[in-house]
């Protein structure tokens, strides 16, 4: 996620550009740049923060009629000036935008750089600029050199390309990330969505994946990466701003929600050796023994990011056979934790800014182990004060209601587990084949539960009046059931509690009768007999049961008023799945109830008090 705008006519490319990034930060800024062209010669400006900082240092630069500017949200390397956007190649003649992540980028960076490239950034997307000018040394033309280059690419990218040595073109190709062009009277533009454009024009061209296209003042040609000309028809925009930044979406938890095929995967992309069912992630390299060989893992984490922990000690237990320990961050600076040799702390946070949270590791660093993070942005603090990590791969979670990082944070817990498990040998190279098939499956099979959400919203509206919920689970899904119980909280203002199913005997049981409604996540799993007699003791108590579940079978059927069916996957990848209907429950009870969906009352998106 970030923010792409390019222009090129008579208008004052600079002013249009900073402008048009101003109504792209909400897709995620850590640092911004702008590449003006004029004379034959590329001048760059960028600098961390918002996109306001570069505009006061950009104020009256002399005119320029074409450009490219970015607003940056970092994957590979910190935020700050160096490795903002745009990036040029050694001469400076070619300037690159880059929304994305470049999975070849170590190995392409290598034999760039035997080729005589230096580099100045430590990005993934600086290579782009580099491969650039390597092949434009060979063709002479913009365009056919940044196709050949694309072809040696994988991951994903949305660029726009300038070049000093043709003055009178932008280039612009996309896989995988957002690009349209805005087709203007003598001018034409191009960025990452439409609320950069509509300022200038409401017809639009939207790139394909695989696409390439060479833009004028006066014409735009596009072409496939194989060469082929490609007709399409321009689009006449007609909603406004505000719906765009939200995708179409009514709020941004659904849209975030919906990002979650996309967001699961990049949590994935690049990390999966499928021939091998294992995983690698760069920012675990150098401390890849310590981990492997740790007597027990500690994960520290708070709210959503707690729960994630939770289900990571289940899989991580059952796979990897470590010990781990959960601890609510706020609780474990204050109760003098016993910390020894081989243990290992993770700490896991979507801001990376949560006080709770970062004084926690602080207190286990003070203890002389090695804290690791689990972290959404780039550059924060925790990832900053973390002695390794890896990134989720998220992007901007503005909705306060965490969704897409939760499922991201298990994706990247489950990549852990697979790496100590087959380094341990607790698991097989076939087992591990079979869990890195089923991972490649999940973006599929979320994408399917979302295209199903009729039922639940009718669920919603049933039981918008509670005034409590009940969230069951078992094994794995216990965790998801708490996960649950917070999003129905902390956005709907129901009181919402989470157990563990059997626990319910145990006093709780006690609360059923018609108006306690109970949500069970009831998974086709080796817990799946025993929760139906759970839900049994629910039902003999007149209990409304809503129930989380793979195919419904008779059993169920019989038992339950209300199922929702979810595709089956391999239990330590289930939770990915069942937390999806529950998110969706709670922003349809929240939005039914008039509640601030994305801004929940009493509530921030990162708590950096104590
Ligand atoms: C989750 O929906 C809440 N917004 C909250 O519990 C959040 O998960 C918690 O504050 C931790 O935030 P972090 O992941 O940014 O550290
Ligand atoms: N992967 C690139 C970087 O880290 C692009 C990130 C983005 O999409 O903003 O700079």
């Amino acid at each position: 996620m970030c923010g792409i705008v390019g222009y090129i006519g008579d208008k004052d490319a600079c002013k249009v550009i900073v402008e048009g990034l101003k109504r792209l930060e909400y897709r995620g800024y850590d640092s911004a740049g702008i590449a003006l062209l004029r004379e034959k010669h590329i001048d760059v400006t960028k600098t961390p923060g918002k996109v306001s900082k570069l505009e006061k240092m950009v104020s009256g630069l002399r005119p320029a009629k074409i450009g490219i500017g970015h607003t940056r949200w970092a994957t590979h390397g910190e935020p700050n000036t160096v490795n903002a956007h745009p990036h040029t190649d050694c001469s400076g003649n070619i300037a690159i935008i880059h929304n994305g992540i470049i999975e070849n980028h170590s190995s392409l960076k290598t034999k760039l750089t035997s080729l005589g490239h230096t580099f100045k950034s430590q990005t993934d997307t600086e290579v782009l600029a580099h491969l650039i000018e390597e092949f434009y040394s060979r063709t002479e033309n913009l365009e056919m050199a940044v196709r050949l280059a694309l072809k040696d690419v994988n991951g994903t990218f949305g660029i726009v390309v300038l070049s000093a040595a043709e003055p009178d073109v932008l280039v612009a190709a996309r896989r995988g990330s957002p690009l349209l062009i805005g087709l203007g009277d003598s001018e034409n533009l191009i960025a990452s969505d439409a609320s950069a454009l509509i300022r200038h024009t409401r017809d639009v061209i939207y790139m394909h994946d695989n696409e390439i296209a060479v833009i004028t003042r006066t014409n735009v040609s596009l072409k496939n990466l194989d060469d082929e000309a490609v007709e399409r028809e321009a689009e006449h925009l007609t909603f406004d701003l505000e719906q765009i930044e939200k995708g179409g979406f009514a709020h941004f938890m659904l849209k975030e929600i919906n990002e979650q095929p996309e967001t699961v995967l990049n949590a994935f992309r690049g990390r999966l050796i499928d021939d091998e069912g294992v995983s690698k992630m760069g920012g675990l390299r150098e401390v890849e023994e310590k981990i492997v060989n740790a007597r027990r893992f500690v994960i520290l984490a708070c709210g959503t990011s707690w729960h994630a922990a939770l289900v990571g000690k289940y899989i991580l237990e059952q796979y990897a056979q470590i010990p781990v320990e959960v601890d609510y961050a706020s609780e474990f600076r204050y109760r003098n934790p016993v910390l020894v040799e081989g243990d290992v702390v993770w700490a896991i946070s979507q801001s990376g800014e949560t006080l709770d949270t970062l004084a926690a590791l602080r207190e286990a660093r003070q203890r002389g182990v090695p804290v690791y993070g689990i972290v959404n942005v780039v550059g924060s603090t925790i990832a900053r004060e973390t002695d390794a990590g890896v990134y989720i791969h998220a992007g901007p979670e503005i909705g306060v209601a965490s969704t897409k990082a939760f499922t991201s944070q298990l994706a990247v817990l489950n990549l852990i587990n697979l790496l100590v498990a087959r380094r341990r040998k607790t698991i097989t190279a076939e087992q591990g084949k079979e869990i890195v098939e089923e991972m490649h499956r999940l973006p599929g099979k979320i994408r399917q539960i979302l295209d199903n959400t009729a039922q639940i919203e009718a669920i919603a509206e049933e039981f918008k009046e509670s005034r409590n919920f009940l969230y069951l689970g078992r094994g794995v899904n216990f965790p998801v059931a708490l996960e649950g119980a917070l999003k129905l909280k902390e956005i709907s203002y129901i009181h919402a509690e989470g157990y563990p199913a059997a626990e319910m005997k145990h006093g709780p049981i006690a609360l059923i009768d018609e108006n306690m409604p109970a949500v069970f996540i009831a998974l086709r799993d080796s817990t799946y007999d025993k929760i139906l007699s759970n839900i049994q003791e629910v039902r003999a108590r007149k209990g409304n049961v809503i129930v989380i579940a793979n195919e419904a079978d008779g059993r169920l059927k019989e038992l339950a008023e209300h199922i929702i069916e979810i595709p089956e996957t391999l239990e330590i990848l289930s939770p990915i799945l069942s937390v999806i209907p529950l998110q969706l429950l709670s922003y349809y009870m929240a939005v039914k109830r008039g509640c601030n969906v994305d801004q929940p009352r009493n509530l921030a998106k990162s708590v950096t008090v104590e």
